[in-house]
């Protein structure tokens, strides 16, 4: 805790470390209580720096000694500050050995080396290295390691670190001892050990070039038969990576552990993974279809940081994007591909949409809104003040946009290429966001000569979310169709405080788009001397136009297909060209998008009703689009799930000045049961149907997609209050041979019907679940996220015997569940209050996790004015607690400038 004044670090202001640290020992003594680290760190001062001192980063440490090159030191001989170290080396090239001791069983902020249940983890991104040794604690120092761990042996009988195990070998009174060493330099962000009890499931491999490997996945002795999945996602992954980017493994062992105790999701260390368990952990009883895919995505995530993140590394954390960005658009290929394979060429194409569709749902409720809000950053930012507030969802999603669109400028080769191209200039080095795209430039001015990235650069330093505005002239004389696109960019976070505000310069933005006749037809377009159904124009000035010939009629314009750039689209369709577009559009995506809009403009006049007090009426017209995308058998049912779901709250919200929650939440649920009522009898055909199939389960895209097709109708059956839906409900819960369908029908009755039924289920579910913790997290995120759920709810789930604020997934499951995603129940003075009581006390626990629970209100100054002043009268209560951690203070005075 750290109550001086904030110290801002700022981008431009990098300076190399000026000594190289090529080889590193380590030697633990491990035990829960006090844990001794004794380190040899064998420093050269870079020819080019001058004599100076040594500074090594510190925190939470208890230093016993301290030497160079075997002689010890007196206090007076060095300077031992909070959180710095600093010596003063008489030579050139010299070795410290220091011996200090860290307190792993008192350390709640699962930064450094932690306990969780039994065994000892580390976590050391971004910072948290300086928490287990003094250490130069930032990612451009990159060495060997050598790892020497010892501890009791029948406490912790498997004893982990990166790389290569050299040795094992017992010693006296119960202790054992593991050597590890990994060949590869890395920077300490990527180091790890883990020691404790652990189940193994394991499987060779052979790799593209013939290599043998070992690939392993630990977990509690009692959840080893629930890591199959992930044990099979990470062989994919290794496959996968070869196939697509001709990337290999370089390792002779890779392990996966999982930890029930974890801040975020997992942690790419050097052939040692530490993931939370809720990443590795499912079989077809206990995880959901949505679970066994974000395992596989985060195996898969986790795996790619094995190139892009650990063989080249970031400089510096304002490049953090360089490896996030980068990964994310790895993970979500890998999705993606993995969803389609084996697939018909139609079906896997809606696969492939349908995870478009899902990712870009994320971007608009995560990103966007921090794009818009008070953290507004760019996705490399150009200040901090704890880089842990900096893992957002503008570095890691819209970094992945950023990729995505260089991906679809380059095209696939190109893109491949320009990732060679990369790994040829950097192989292990500490790298910059500017030295990625200087390599995707290569490629692109080779294809296009006299072109570069100069525009495209501006990504990188601009926060805020672009709107194009889209003009269409059609000359029926000519035949000719003239798009007119202008880009526009508000002022974002702390831009808004500036007087004159900074000009925004335009950027280079790829805008697929495609042109329908009347009756919904594609009309090929000529462009770059070639004929297709989508062209990609390059928008990189304020305003430029494009004109197409032979259009025989006034064409419809589908815009920004694929999502091919994170922006807001502006074009004045009618209600009638938004549902040709729903019905007809040969993009899926674009298609999809089309039927948002129309739900969108729905809503937003439900909410204008209920904001003047009407009496809110749907229009039949959209009715009627829902019920064509309902009954068109072409679709296939993953992509009608997401076509039929209305657009989630948080992005009605974005779209309501000022925000109104309450209305909001009121104006979703009404549709949502008009939709029920009027197509009551074609939901129950759906349901009927997407239940009469019973296969083995698997989390495919078929057998996922009718598990999602078939709740979502069950959850509409609820909403019109149809008279056999308790019942559909209640069948599905109690006759669910797996967790996607349990949950379909639990939910059902939770979230529709506050009857004791519900009640019953509820109260069956824990019974039948309380043994495994992420079962019970889902049944805390069901209670929380209820619409008849209060505070005074969730302070009775609060006292639950399961309920802990220290394990991060059980505070998330309730607490984060409940503000962030229950606008009913959240959105009162009482629910701020709450939270701001909630983020103190979590501060005091674990200061990453409650800076996360802080941002759930960021754009209060958006919100309509009760709920404003009631926002702002709770951030100020946070504020007025002394200590706050460095964490949870930027976030609050970022929010209250
Ligand atoms: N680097 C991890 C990932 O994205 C995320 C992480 C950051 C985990 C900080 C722990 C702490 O893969
Ligand atoms: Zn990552």
């Amino acid at each position: 805790m750290r109550s001086d004044t904030p110290v801002t670090i700022s981008r431009l202001d990098y300076q190399p470390y000026p000594y190289l640290l090529p080889n590193v020992e380590l030697e633990f003594d491990l035990d829960a209580a006090a844990t001794t680290v004794r380190s040899r760190l064998h420093f050269q001062r870079k020819p080019d720096a001058p004599e100076q001192a040594l500074v090594l980063d510190g925190s939470e440490l208890e230093l016993v000694s301290v030497s160079i090159d075997g002689q010890v030191l007196n206090a007076d001989q060095y300077e031992l500050g909070s959180e710095t170290l600093r010596l003063f080396p008489g030579s050139a090239a010299f070795v410290v050995e220091i011996t200090s001791v860290c307190k792993p069983a008192e350390n709640s902020t699962l930064m450094g080396l932690y306990v969780s249940g039994d065994s000892l983890f580390t976590q050391c991104e971004a910072e948290g290295f300086r928490r287990i040794t003094w250490f130069p604690d930032r990612p451009d120092v990159m060495s060997r390691y050598r790892v020497t761990l010892r501890a009791d042996k029948s406490r912790y009988p498997l004893l982990l670190s990166n790389g290569n195990l050299l040795h094992g070998k017992d010693l006296d009174a119960g202790r054992h001892e593991a050597v590890w060493e990994d060949p590869h330099p890395k920077p300490c962000y990527l180091f790890a050990l883990v020691a404790g009890g652990f189940a193994c499931r394991e499987q060779q491999i052979r790799t593209r070039s013939g290599r043998q490997a070992l690939l392993q996945v630990y977990s509690d002795p009692d959840s080893r038969d629930k890591t199959e999945w992930a044990l099979e996602s990470l062989a994919r992954a290794v496959r996968w990576d070869e196939q697509r980017f001709g990337l290999e493994l370089d390792l002779d062992r890779f392990m996966v552990v999982a930890a029930r105790d974890f801040n975020m999701g997992a942690m790419e260390n050097k052939g040692l993974n530490i993931f939370n368990s809720a990443y590795v952990l499912a079989d077809p009883e206990s995880a959901t279809d949505a679970s066994f895919r974000a395992i596989e995505a985060v195996i898969g995530h986790e795996y790619f940081h094995n190139w892009t993140g650990n063989r080249v590394t970031c400089r510096d954390w304002f490049q953090l994007s360089l490896k996030e960005g980068l990964t994310v658009f790895r993970d979500q290929e890998f999705s993606a591909d993995m969803l389609a394979a084996d697939l018909p060429e139609a079906e896997a194409r809606s696969a492939r949409a349908v995870k478009r569709i899902d990712d870009v749902t994320t971007l608009r409720i995560a990103q966007f809104p921090e794009d818009a809000g008070p953290m507004a950053h760019p996705i490399r930012p150009e200040s901090y003040q704890e880089i842990g507030n900096f893992y957002t969802a503008t570095v890691y999603e819209k970094g992945a946009e950023v990729i995505r669109m260089q991906h679809t400028l380059l095209g696939e080769a190109g893109f491949r290429a320009g990732l060679a191209e990369y790994f040829h200039r950097h192989d292990g080095s500490a790298v910059t966001c500017d030295d990625f795209v200087a390599a995707m430039e290569s490629v692109y001015t080779r294809q296009h000569p006299g072109k570069d990235f100069e525009v495209f650069r501006r990504w990188y330093s601009q926060a805020g979310t672009p709107r194009v505005r889209v003009e269409m002239e059609y000359d029926q004389a000519q035949g000719r169709c003239t798009l007119t696109l202008s880009q526009h960019c508000e002022p974002a976070g702390i831009e808004k405080l500036q007087t004159p505000p900074a000009p925004k310069p335009p950027l280079h933005i790829p805008f697929a788009i495609g042109l329908l006749g009347q009756d919904g037809r594609a009309l090929p377009l000529a462009h770059d001397g070639q004929t297709r159904d989508t062209v990609l124009l390059e928008l990189v000035a304020e305003r430029q136009s494009w004109s197409f010939d032979g259009v025989p009629e006034r064409p419809v314009p589908s815009l920004l297909r694929n999502f091919s750039a994170p922006v807001i689209v502006e074009y004045p369709y009618s209600d009638t060209e938004l549902a040709l577009l729903a019905g007809h559009d040969t993009d899926p995506y674009a298609r999809w998008e089309a039927g948002q809009e129309l739900a969108m403009r729905q809503l937003l006049a439900l909410v204008g009703a209920i904001q003047s007090g009407q009496q809110p009426q749907v229009d039949p017209g959209f009715v009627h689009v829902w019920r064509t995308l309902l009954e068109d058998r072409t679709l296939t049912p993953a992509y009608q799930a997401r076509a039929l779901t209305l657009p989630a709250e948080k992005i009605l919200l974005e779209r309501t000045s000022p925000m109104d929650p309450q209305a909001v939440a009121r104006a979703r649920a009404e549709l949502r049961s008009v939709l029920g009522v009027e197509l009551g009898e074609s939901w129950l055909r759906v349901y009927q149907a997407c239940k009469a199939e019973r296969q083995e389960y698997r989390p495919d895209a078929l057998q996922s997609g009718r598990r999602a097709l078939k709740n979502l109708a069950l959850s509409y059956l609820m909403a019109g209050a149809h008279t056999q839906a308790p019942k559909l409900a209640l069948d599905q819960y109690y006759e669910a041979a797996n967790m996607t369908d349990r949950m379909g029908g639990l939910s059902a009755l939770v979230n529709f019907s506050d009857t004791p039924a519900a009640a019953q289920a509820l109260g069956h579910f824990y019974e039948q679940w309380q043994q495994d913790p992420l079962v019970v997290d889902r049944w805390f995120t069901l209670q929380a996220t209820a619409p008849t759920t209060t505070v005074e709810t969730v302070r009775a789930l609060m006292l639950h015997p399961a309920f802990t604020l220290r394990n991060p997934n059980r505070a998330r499951s309730l607490i984060f569940q409940f503000c962030i995603n229950n606008l009913q129940g959240a959105h009162t003075p009482e629910g701020y209050q709450f939270w701001a009581e909630q983020v103190v006390a979590l501060d005091r626990i674990n200061p990453e996790i409650a800076a996360r629970l802080a941002r759930a209100f960021d754009n209060w100054a958006r919100y309509v004015p009760a709920n404003r002043d009631a926002i702002r009268q709770a951030l100020e209560t946070i504020q007025s607690h002394s200590p706050l951690s460095r964490n949870v203070s930027e976030i609050i005075s970022k929010a209250l400038k």
